[in-house]
Parts: structure tokens; sequence; C-alpha cells
């Protein structure tokens, strides 16, 4: 167990003198976690294979899984990239400092750990001040992965961080809550049209108005486990967002829906099971549950992506058995948010009409 170093920031405008002291501890191989505008990262010197060695360790991640690399300059991509291609400068341009993470051909300069062996780099610049001074300050690329324990939901706070890294890290960045709430957008030029292996906080919707055709990876939508020799992002492969409790996620008609939920709520409680039910603004009258959560309104699906993390780890927090979660339309964020849902629940859903 080592001390972890709580910095607290103001998110605009941080104290450049506590920047200085996380910078100095990346620079020196250390672990530090810092919020982005999707949730909190946990950075490492990119460039320093020991450091990302353990920063892996910290999160118990598994080592095929790469991180993503962040910076805050576009002239990095050129180091840490072989090659870099039109469509990639256009959204460099139009995304970045945002939450599109692009995966390039690598240098050969990138240490084999940070790309688990891969031939590709997956690189952002983070839309947030601290996030930018950090790596500004440092002088490095950060690769940095979401700061969770492997497999449960991403942090969106600094408590959620401490939670999870506490005594495993050497310090945090606390910059309060973030403001994506989901995780940047993966996008893979290397084929054409290029595909999203990962929805996130930039629509797919906003990449096709740039790039014209852009396709979901199989997975990005699946309803079922992935075949791990199909799986082009390593992440696919992993389970991945789950609380404690077990989740069953319900997709379908609204109505249908809702009854379905208050069926399965009653069962369970009958049998002495703590339920919770993850609802939405419009629907959450019509549940009995132990713990009731709205994620906001249906009309509004961003505020939607930026409180799930915080409400299922809120759920655990309760000890509910068993979330029965709604599912929300996949356009704009809710894709994103339908995603992390579906891969929640171990792929548990219930298809009602
Ligand atoms: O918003 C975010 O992206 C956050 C913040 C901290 O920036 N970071 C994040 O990192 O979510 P992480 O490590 O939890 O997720 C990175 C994802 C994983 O699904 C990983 O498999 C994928 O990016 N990835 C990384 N390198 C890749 C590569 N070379 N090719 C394909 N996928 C890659
Ligand atoms: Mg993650």
């Amino acid at each position: 167990m080592k001390q972890t170093l709580v910095l607290k920031v103001n998110p605009n405008k941080p104290s450049i003198k506590k920047v200085k002291v996380a910078a100095d501890i990346i620079r020196k191989g250390g672990l530090v976690a810092f919020p982005t505008e999707t949730v909190y990262g946990l950075g490492a010197d990119a460039m320093n294979p020991d450091a990302v060695l353990a920063l892996f360790k910290a999160k118990n991640r598994p080592l095929d899984n790469p991180p993503i690399v962040h910076i805050e300059n576009m002239n990095t991509v050129y180091e840490l990239t072989e090659h870099v291609p039109p469509k990639a400068e256009l959204l460099m341009r139009q995304f970045w400092p945002g939450p599109l993470t692009l995966i390039f051909k690598r240098s050969k300069r990138v240490p084999e750990i940070t790309v688990a062996g891969l031939e590709t780099v997956a690189i952002r610049m983070p839309q947030h001040t601290v996030a930018l001074a950090l790596i500004k300050e440092s002088g490095c690329a950060i690769a940095a992965p979401s700061a969770n324990l492997a497999g449960k939901p991403s942090p969106t706070s600094a408590k959620h961080v401490l939670a999870d890294l506490g005594g495993r890290i050497d310090a945090i960045l606390d910059g309060g809550s973030t403001r994506i709430g989901v995780e940047s957008t993966v996008l893979d030029l290397s084929v054409d049209p290029p595909q999203v292996l990962r929805p996130g906080g930039t629509p797919v919707e906003a990449l096709r108005k740039v790039l014209g055709d852009v396709r979901l990876h199989p997975f990005v939508v699946a309803e079922e486990e992935v075949p791990i020799e199909k799986a082009r992002s390593p992440g696919m492969r992993h389970r991945h967002y789950a609380p404690n409790a077990k989740v069953i996620l319900v997709e379908g008609a609204l109505h249908a829906v809702i009854a379905k939920i208050k069926e399965l709520t009653d069962l369970y409680r009958l049998k002495g099971v703590k339920v919770g039910v993850l609802a939405t603004d419009e629907t959450i009258a019509n549940y009995e549950a132990d713990v009731v959560k709205s994620l906001g309104s249906r009309f509004n699906l961003e505020a939607i992506a930026q409180n799930l993390f915080t409400l299922l780890r809120e759920f655990d927090d309760e000890g509910v058995a068993i979330i029965i979660a709604e599912s929300v339309p996949s356009e704009g964020l809710g894709l994103a948010v339908m995603n992390r849902l579906r891969k929640a629940s171990g792929y548990n859903i219930l298809k009602v009409v």
C-alpha cells in the first residue's frame, strides 16, 4: 500500500504548483489519476515501459489491452506514429481536443507494452484544462486507461477513483466530476470505410458529417459475447463496466419495457432479493423497488451518459443484488450508453415487444 496524494484543483484554472507536483511524479515513472472531459484516466509516461507495466498492475488490467496515449500538442502524433492519413488530420482539426480516439500505425519508438504488442497506437487529445496542463508540464505523452479497477464502471469523480485505486497509485488530481461521463469514441481509420470500435463521447452522427460513410464494428452493437478471434479492439474481449450486482437489461417498446421491469421486480422481491431499477425521469413513477434511480430525461441523452457510471456505482453502495435497467434510444450519446449497459449486463438482455 502506498499513500495516494490527493491534489484538489479548480477544473478550469488548476493551481500550477499542484500540477507540477503531479507532472514530476509522471516524469519519475509514477502513476497519477487525472480528470478528462470523459472519465478519469490513470496516467503514466507512455514511453517508460516500467511505468506502463505498473499502470497495468495497479488496475489489474490484462496486458493484452492497451491504453490510450494522451497528448496536448498535435505534433506529438507525428512522433508516435508511422503514418498520419489525411482523414485523420481532418478529424484531428475538427474534433481535438475532444472525446475522439484515433488508431494509427505506430512508430517503433513507442514501447511494446504501451501498445500491448500491436502494430497500432490509440491517441487522443483530451478537452480538459487539468489533463492538458498535466501532459504539458510533464513533457510526456501520457498513457492513460480509465482510472478504475479492470472490469468496473469507469470513474467520473475522484471519489470513484479512490474507491478503486486508493493506496495503489501515487496521486490524483481531483478536478470534480467529469462532463461527458462515458469514454471517448474509438475510431479505426485503417479500414475503409472507417469503423467505430467503441462508441463514446463523439457521436457517430458527427463523424459521418465529416467523413461520410462510417461503420460501426459489429461488436459495437453486439447483443451477445464477442468471440475472441473476431475482436479488433482488445477492449472488446474483456468484461467491462460491471457493478457487483447482476444487471438485467430490458429492451423494446417503452410500455412493454416498463411492464416487464415491474413484473421482474415483483418476482425478485417475492424471493427476498434486493432489487434496484435504473429508470428515466419519464418512467420512474411506475416502479416500486428497493432502490429506484433515474438516469435523467429520455430527451437528454447527454445527461443520461453523464449519470450512467455514477448510478451503477451507487447501486453497489446500496447493496442491491440485481439491477434491472431500461434501455434508451441508440442515437447520439445513447449508442455509447446502450453499449455500456449491454456489457455491464454481461449480455443479459431481455427483448420485449
Ligand atoms: O475517454 C477515454 O477514452 C478514457 C480517458 C481517460 O481518456 N480512456 C479510456 O481508456 O477509456 P481505456 O484504456 O479504458 O480504453 C481504451 C480502449 C480500449 O477499449 C482498448 O482496447 C482500445 O481503446 N485500444 C487501445 N489501443 C488500441 C489499438 N491500438 N487498437 C484498437 N483499440 C485500441
Ligand atoms: Mg476502461
